[in-house]
């Protein structure tokens, strides 16, 4: 046994499982009632098309506030105020609102990423949408969309896989991101891109798309999706660094992508791998 694998075994996950749950409903019924007011007020970030609504702080400090009631030895990493260190080995990585540009246009398609790590290692996902669709992940105990199991689909090759993809908000990285769109389309069955990394990522594990891939998110985007993924059999690569490159795929074309994606994305970009 590793360090890690000891620490997550003294960890009671089941009770960080059911927290992240349950935080995971009243964060999306937040963001879900309060809307309209929090519409009122939008701010921006890394760009003027990067946006940020009064909604993404509330939903974080009302999580942030729950999770110390409930833990306060934790630490929490989230997408819209400064780390909290803990001194548990048990840290929150939590995104407030995935797919913020979809909210502020009233486009349904956003969520509530809730994922905990021990010790570094990623254990409990849940991803919460508006409309209180869940899907949830704990290690070792699969993946679910509510009470339904879920699977990656099982597509034959590359060419008949349908695949989600997201750009950055960065000019630049936009233009690569579009090069490389470009070149995959004629060799997939389509591409999607839908507005959230987590629900991508949710997508794969329930066999809705083939596969994702995404660099230049943060792990706040993807963390939960992982869990989710991982527990549902899909095949998932992660950078070393953030911003690196994320895949998730169906086991039978992960293979296949990596290669292709690995000859399409320059290295002078500066992608983490
Ligand atoms: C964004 C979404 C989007 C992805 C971007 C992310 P945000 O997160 O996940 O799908 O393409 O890279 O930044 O800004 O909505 O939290």
């Amino acid at each position: 046994m590793t360090t890690s694998q000891r620490a997550v075994a003294t960890v009671d996950l089941d009770h960080l499982y059911t927290l992240a749950r349950e935080l995971g409903t009243e964060a999306a019924r937040l963001i879900r009632s309060g809307r309209e007011a929090a519409l009122r007020d939008v701010d921006t970030k890394s760009d003027p098309t990067d946006v940020v609504t009064a909604m993404d702080r509330a939903c974080e400090r009302l999580l942030r506030e729950r999770i110390s009631a409930a833990r306060p030895d934790d630490g929490v990493h989230g997408e819209e105020h400064d780390e909290l260190p803990g001194t548990s080995g048990v840290r929150w990585i939590i995104d407030p609102i995935d797919g913020t540009v979809n909210y502020l246009y009233g486009l349904n398609h956003c969520c509530v990423s809730i994922a905990v790590e021990v010790d570094g290692e990623l254990v409990v996902g849940v991803v919460t949408t508006p409309a209180g669709e869940q899907f949830h992940a704990r290690r070792g105990g699969g993946a679910f969309v509510d009470d339904l199991p879920l699977h990656p689909a099982q597509p034959p090759r590359v060419g008949l896989a349908l695949v989600a993809t997201g750009f950055g908000y960065l000019t630049e990285r936009r233009a690569q991101q579009g090069q490389v769109v470009a070149a995959l389309l004629p060799q997939v069955r389509d591409i999607r891109r839908l507005g959230s990394a987590a629900l991508d990522l949710c997508n794969v594990a329930a066999g809705k798309v083939d596969a994702y891939y995404e660099w230049g998110t943060h792990i706040w985007d993807w963390a939960a999706g992982v869990v989710i993924c991982r527990e549902a059999g899909a095949c998932v690569r992660l950078p070393a660094d953030d911003e690196g490159l994320v895949v998730a795929a169906a086991p039978t074309v992960a293979g296949e992508l990596h290669e292709i994606l690995d000859g399409l994305i320059s290295p002078e970009w500066g992608v983490p791998a």
